[in-house]
């Protein structure tokens, strides 16, 4: 079912083969449309908020995480799901969502019958079953201790067996104690104790994810603060519970305390998870305006957390207060744009203005495109179309599709392919290939708008100046009209490498960063090597390696193979 050997150095024009990733039976890809909206069926799941404990922001923030999975359904026509559908009555649920944690408050709002007829789990089940597409096992998440047996009775993941790897039963907890949906096994040479975050299993959703969620907020906050050093601490924290195979209880807290990166202050909040279910902290960054407002400023692509404290300390709030000071309509209509690189989606020309203005101006009224995520088979359709186009200009590259997809990710922000043109006696035979293959998608009205775009120099082992093995654009991108539904505009980001830095190119965009930054830390300080995306060389003679696979980079490096899949060190 699960592909345990790593690819071999064999090329392929479609990399990302599927039988990597079990079927998925039909039963789950049901889905009827009526009216625009995805009917309930069978396979939805109803779900009832009791309101109860819940803070204003706690509950629009659950209801509005089904309305936007319902949404997302309709407009990706995802066949990768389960549909979840809010219930106002109890009795209609399969699942009651509740931060209710005492059986005498509980039946002030669902009487004890019902409840022992329901799954009662804590809102972070509704967070963790909506992020994997899925319904998480309601036992980890049972609100009542008392209805525990009741509460993992009546999930509604009941057919794991026989449908999705599944994390509720014994035997997939005993082997992988995994929840997410794509992934390989853990082999048992991947030790979660490992110092290095490259040598240990990641999977993309943990046991502990909920804990992760709330360790995330403190880091997020610290990075928009400009705590670099302290946002480190956390992201080192999180890799190593992110691989930690066991449910952190009061049982297991001394073995989580013994884990890499694990110090007094992050055990301290781990220990007030465990009592409490949250992190007080995290509760009181995640509700402060401050933290709010810089969040949502620097979901705008191109602002980082120094343009967004600036603009808060010129007062911006919120986009509305962002559209205002760039001057940017809030209809979220990207056709009205002045792009800053000449073009509209439909490919009429217009006129450049301010540079320094105009990405942002350009982002924001993207933003709403931007903010839906591409299902693995939109994916798969942007690669397709992008070799197409390649293949006319260029015949006989390999590529593959890495970053978030070949991680697992069922749903990516952006979609990022490296491709590797054919063997040449001079580089400068392949010299901006990356240049004309955006030219040609944009003369197509494909791709709309250029970040960015860099080209190939020479390998400068010394890295004594900027350069690169690698040609990089970074791109908007729409498919072309299939005349059903709109096309969203899409980030995508080609990385053309020169058959010498392929392999280290895959590895470094496939990521998460922090498998990445673990990587690089590990070539240095235990190899003597410097490794990046564009290539791999020994310090002390500066000895070239070239990697004729992916395994062979990790062979070089003296790590073992550790599946993309299991390469999630992020939160
Ligand atoms: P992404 O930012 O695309 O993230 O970077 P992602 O993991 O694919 O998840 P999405 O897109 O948000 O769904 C992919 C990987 O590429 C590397 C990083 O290691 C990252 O993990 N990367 C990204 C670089 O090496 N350089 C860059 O400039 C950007
Ligand atoms: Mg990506």
């Amino acid at each position: 079912m699960h592909k345990r050997e790593p690819p071999s150095g064999e090329e392929s024009s479609r990399s990302n083969s599927p039988s990597l990733y079990p079927e998925r039976p039909a039963k789950r890809t049901r889905l009827s449309f009526s009216n625009g909206w995805p009917e309930s069926n069978d396979e939805t799941i109803k779900v009832h908020i009791i309101q109860a404990k819940l803070d204003a922001s706690t509950i629009s923030e659950l209801f509005f995480l089904i309305e936007r999975q319902r949404a997302e359904q309709l407009a990706a026509s995802s066949s990768l799901k389960r549909m979840f559908e809010l219930r106002n009555d109890p009795l209609e649920a399969d699942v009651i969502v509740t931060a209710v944690r005492m059986r005498k408050r509980l039946e002030r709002h669902v009487s004890w019958d019902l409840a022992q007829q329901k799954a009662l789990v804590l809102p972070q089940w509704l967070r963790n079953s909506v992020k994997q597409g899925y319904p998480a096992p309601c036992a980890d998440y049972a609100a009542l201790r008392e209805l525990h047996g009741e509460t993992e009775e009546n999930c509604p993941d009941e057919e794991c067996g026989t449908s999705l790897p599944c994390a509720s039963t014994p035997q997939s907890r005993a082997t992988s104690a995994i929840v997410g949906p794509l992934q390989a096994p853990v082999p048992p040479n991947l030790k979660y104790t490992a110092h290095y975050s490259c040598a240990r299993a990641c999977p993309l959703v943990c046991i502990n994810q909920d804990l992760i969620e709330e360790l995330e907020v403190i880091r997020r906050s610290r990075e928009l603060e400009g705590l670099d050093r302290n946002a480190l601490s956390y992201e080192r924290g999180i890799a190593a519970i992110k691989s930690y195979p066991k449910r952190v209880t009061p049982e297991t807290f001394h073995e989580v305390t013994t884990l890499p990166y694990l110090g007094e202050k992050l055990c301290f909040k781990v220990n007030e998870f465990i009592k409490t279910g949250t992190i007080p902290e995290a509760r009181e960054i995640a509700t402060s305006e401050r933290y709010r407002a810089l969040a949502a400023i620097t979901t705008v692509y191109g602002i980082g957390p120094a343009t967004a404290r600036t603009l808060y300390d010129k007062g911006v709030r919120t986009i509305e207060h962002l559209e205002s000071y760039y001057d940017v309509s809030s209809d979220g209509d990207a056709s009205n744009l002045d792009t800053f690189d000449a073009v509209t989606p439909n490919g009429r020309p217009i006129p450049q203005q301010d540079p320094p203005d105009l990405p942002i101006k350009v982002a924001l009224a993207l933003r709403k495109d931007f903010e839906i995520k591409i299902p693995r088979a939109e994916v798969e359709e942007m690669h397709d179309v992008v070799m197409r186009e390649l293949f006319a200009i260029q015949p006989g590259c390999k590529s593959m599709i890495v970053g978030g997809y070949r991680r697992g990710k069922l749903e990516s922000n952006d979609v990022d392919i490296v491709i590797c043109p054919p063997k040449a006696e001079d580089i400068d035979e392949v010299k901006g290939l990356c240049a004309k293959l955006v030219k040609c998608l944009h003369d197509k009205a494909l791709v709309t708008n250029v970040m960015h775009l860099s080209g190939f120099h020479t390998h400068d082992p010394f890295r004594l100046r900027n350069f690169d093995s690698l040609e990089k654009a970074l791109t908007v991108f729409v498919l072309p009209p299939d005349g059903k539904r709109k096309r969203v505009h899409r980030r995508l980001d080609l990385i053309f490498a020169l058959p010498e830095s392929y392999w280290t190119a895959i590895i470094g965009w496939t990521g998460s960063k922090m498998f990445q930054r673990d990587l690089r830390l590990w070539a240095k300080v235990e190899k003597g090597m410097k490794f990046d995306s564009s290539g791999l060389n020994r310090r002390y003679d500066s000895k070239l390696f070239y990697p004729k696979s992916e395994k062979d980079v990790f062979d070089i490096l003296g790590l073992d193979w550790v599946d993309p899949t299991l390469r999630n060190a992020d939160a």
